[in-house]
């Protein structure tokens, strides 16, 4: 049975074009995978909290060498540790912010990004997450698509491939859905911009 961790990281709701399609990449998911389970871990629900001193120091010691602090923030660490590990596909729906992820997402990440857990550390830095694939959904309002002058400004997509390739995630696969500005504008509606992404999206989920 496969398991999908659908990572949500928008504030927006009902009105989020990456949750839209995020959405339809699950519906697709679970066509293709019947007896498959989804796990969501919803980012802008409740926040994750940013790593400290107890977590920073806790990572190099032993459990028995925990205070009580320690062992709280590395609580939350381990749980979204254990949920990566038991995904086989992970699904991340994400807007940019300031040109690259927002706080909700970077909280994530510094949490499940960890020496001798998630990679070997030095002197090897092996990732030790494998044998899964991501795929990403980002929405912008702008658009940075390959070949653009602007591309050069997204600081999202390149980011989350190489620290997924870090923690050994290597199987990746962007979808930038640009533009989005155009709906909060007005000028076209949600249903009419994200039709234009959902066969990238549906043949992404197969
Ligand atoms: C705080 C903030 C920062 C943003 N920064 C950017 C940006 O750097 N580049 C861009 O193209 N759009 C930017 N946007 C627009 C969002 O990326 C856009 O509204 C996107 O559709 C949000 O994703 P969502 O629809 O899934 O919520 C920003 C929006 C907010 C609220």
């Amino acid at each position: 049975m496969p398991t999908l961790l659908n990572i949500q990281s928008s504030p927006r709701g009902l009105n989020s074009i990456s949750r839209s399609l995020s959405h339809d990449f699950v519906a697709a998911w679970r066509i293709e995978h019947p007896d498959g389970k989804v796990v969501l871990r919803d980012l802008a629900e409740n926040n994750l909290p940013y790593v400290g001193i107890p977590w920073i120091t806790g990572i190099f010691l032993t459990t028995d060498q925990h205070t009580p602090e320690m062992q709280r923030a590395l609580a939350v660490s381990d749980e979204l540790i254990a949920e990566l590990l038991s995904a086989d596909e992970i699904l991340i729906g994400t807007p940019m912010y300031n040109f690259t992820v927002p706080a909700n997402l970077k909280a994530w990440i510094d949490l499940i990004v960890r020496p001798r857990v998630t990679h070997s550390g030095p002197p090897d830095r092996k990732g030790l997450v494998t044998g899964k694939t991501c795929k990403i959904i980002i929405a912008s309002g702008g658009t940075y698509d390959e070949g653009l002058p602007s591309a050069a400004s997204d600081y999202e997509s390149g980011y989350l491939k190489r620290v997924l390739a870090f923690i050994g995630i290597t199987g990746v696969e962007v979808i930038l859905v640009g533009g989005t500005a155009a709906v909060a504008f007005g000028s076209t509606t949600t249903e009419e911009f994200t039709a234009q992404f959902r066969p990238a999206v549906l043949a992404a989920a197969r």
